[in-house]
């Protein structure tokens, strides 16, 4: 049975009680679960003793006219869902255990550069908000492993970044992106589509991998490629925020060095902001006789 808690001193006694031999992975978490959740659940399970999920809707991450208020809340279902998939512990803290402090005194934690571009230039101060709450989440549970949905593949790099600048004794562990069957990526935002909204957004997916299809075949002009794809999403219905080919570790445009990178997107439709990522490998690039 699955032990839910909301008190930090608590939950460290629960730990403390199941003895020091085995590893604690933690899977941070805003709740409204699916199965892009669940597997990072699962993740978790496959490689540590005892596994500790948090549900938090993290106030600092959000802007001034973000969907906070809104952000879906389904305690009971989650709950219900972890207890299936294995979870030994729910930490489900209140803000005021999280935040004793008020939000504009609240310490924070700043990874700059990677937080100021792509979603960050969107969103101003929303990877400090993910930075200070993770931080202090590891603080709280102490866990020997973290697990992140690569979906978030900006967030994973932040969270990496951060643990190897102030040397977080912490595994940072990314999972793929779970889908829906039309390549969707899961999100707890896609409940804001409506039933032609839905319709349109799997293009979100499908566009990411042509832009990764012209680059093995040998595209190589990133600005343009991003332009075009920018416009392609445009021309499906959605209202493209950014997209960018960028070098897969530094998030910024690629170098003659760079043999991974990744295609980042974000996008409107309607209410509902998605964003989704493709990783391409160049070394798998078609020969083009150019050396
Ligand atoms: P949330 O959006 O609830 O996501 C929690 C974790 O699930 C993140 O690591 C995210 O990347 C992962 N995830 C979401 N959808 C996924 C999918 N379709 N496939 C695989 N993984 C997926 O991300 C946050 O919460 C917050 O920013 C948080 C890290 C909890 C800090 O508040």
């Amino acid at each position: 049975m699955m032990q839910t808690l909301d008190d930090p001193a608590a939950l460290r006694e629960a730990l403390g009680d199941r003895g020091s031999a085995g590893s604690v992975a933690f899977v941070p978490t805003m709740g409204n679960l699916h199965e892009g959740h669940l597997a990072l659940v699962r993740e978790a399970r496959r490689r540590a003793e005892t596994v500790v999920v948090s549900i938090f809707v993290n106030p600092l991450q959000f802007g001034p006219n973000e969907d906070l208020e809104s952000y879906p809340r389904t305690l009971e279902a989650d709950r219900q869902a972890l207890d299936r998939v294995g979870a030994d512990f729910l930490f489900a803290p209140s803000a005021e255990v999280i935040y004793p402090t008020p939000l504009e005194q609240q310490t924070r934690v700043v990874v700059p550069g990677i937080s100021d571009v792509h979603c960050g230039a969107s969103r101003p101060g929303h990877f400090t908000g993910v930075a200070t709450v993770v931080c202090k989440l590891f603080n709280m549970v102490q866990p020997d492993i973290a697990v992140f949905g690569k979906k978030d593949y900006q967030q994973l790099l932040v969270i990496r970044r951060m643990v190897r600048d102030l040397a977080m004794p912490v595994e940072i562990i990314g999972v793929d992106t779970v889908r829906e069957p039309d390549g969707l990526a899961m999100s707890s935002r896609n409940q804001y589509l409506n039933e032609d909204q839905r319709r349109i957004a799997p293009r979100l997916y499908a566009t990411l991998q042509e832009g990764r299809n012209r680059i093995l075949r040998g595209a190589a002009d990133w600005e343009s490629l991003a332009r075009e794809m920018a416009a392609g999403l445009d021309g499906a219905g959605l209202r493209t925020d950014y997209v960018a080919v960028v070098d897969a570790d530094t998030l910024l445009a690629p170098t003659p060095e760079s043999d991974r990178l990744v295609i980042l997107a974000a996008a409107w439709l309607g209410r509902a902001r998605l964003i989704d990522n493709i990783e391409v490998d160049l070394t798998e690039r078609e020969s083009t006789g150019a050396s």
